[in-house]
């Protein structure tokens, strides 16, 4: 069965590594990255945004999960990213994902004090994981657009606050990562994470997680970041994969073969990045 992240993410925080949070659409993008996990005894979360979970269906998307985690040996979770909207937070819970985001990090910090409590207890009395956002996390991510200067560091006395206000088990504080490619280097506030690392003990969550160089992920993890969140490098493999099946036959009309290609560039981007964080061998 599909698994809370809690635990996953307490032990990784209390050992020192990540683990991967894979950002899938596609049921081969599922199976590239639960195979790459199964390869590398790796603990594992999936994730959906909300947009996918439009696209796909919650139902759907659980069922795949679960399969995959029912016949698997290591441990994987179910995860709804950026969720802004009750509704579909419920439906997933009720589908049967094992954590949730509610990000309401665009709202005044009241407000996000608010929103994340009323979803905290819900999750509580299921046994599942919650995460919320502190800050704004720059970048696009699916309809979440947040501009370069609307990006908000997070403040760690307020995520101080924010956690005992709320008992939100993993927290997302921005700290200068953003989402999608990085135009050069992300500039990351390292001491900033050590200041909230050393004010909260629950995982932090490393959003932005593409295009991050390794030697910075690594610091990150160190620092106290327990769960790197992964979408667009894999949709960008997977895209080119099949753009260059198509680029040599432009007549092949067959996912069985095209998928292919594209599976094993997802799968070997996931396994790069779960090395990188330091959760091969902790499933
Ligand atoms: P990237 O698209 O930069 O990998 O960010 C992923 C993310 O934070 C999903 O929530
Ligand atoms: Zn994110
Ligand atoms: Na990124």
């Amino acid at each position: 069965p599909l698994v809370s992240s809690t635990p996953l993410l307490q032990a990784a925080r209390a050992n020192g590594y990540a683990v991967g949070a894979f950002n899938v659409h596609t049921l081969e993008m599922l199976q590239a990255v639960v195979e790459a996990a199964e390869e590398t005894n790796s603990p594992l979360i999936l994730q959906s945004t909300v947009g996918t979970v439009k696209h796909l269906g919650a139902d759907y998307i659980a069922a795949a999960a679960r399969t995959a985690a029912d016949r698997s040996s290591v441990p994987i979770a179910l995860h709804l990213d950026h969720c802004t909207e009750f509704d579909v937070l419920v439906q997933c819970i009720r589908a049967g994902y094992t954590s949730v985001m509610i990000d309401a990090s665009m709202h005044p910090f009241e407000e996000n004090v608010r929103q994340t409590k009323r979803v905290v207890e819900i999750a509580k009395a299921v046994g599942i994981n919650v995460e919320a956002e502190l800050g704004k996390v720059g970048g696009v991510e699916d309809d979440i657009v947040v501009a370069e200067h609307e990006a908000l560091m997070a403040d760690p006395d307020e995520c101080a606050r924010f956690i005992e206000l709320t008992g939100v088990p993993t927290l997302a504080p921005a700290i200068g990562t953003a989402h999608g490619i990085y135009k050069g280097e992300p500039k990351i506030d390292f001491d900033r994470i050590g200041r909230i690392a050393q004010k909260v003990a629950e995982p932090l969550v490393l959003h932005g997680g593409s295009g991050i160089p390794e030697e910075q992920v690594k610091r990150c993890v160190a620092l106290g970041m327990a769960k790197m969140n992964i979408a667009t490098e894999i949709r960008i493999v997977f895209s080119d994969a099949i753009k260059r099946v198509f680029a040599e036959n432009p007549d092949e009309n067959d996912p069985r073969k095209y998928m292919i290609p594209a599976k094993q560039a997802v799968k070997a981007a996931a396994i790069e990045k779960m090395r990188m964080v330091g959760c091969i061998g902790k499933a």
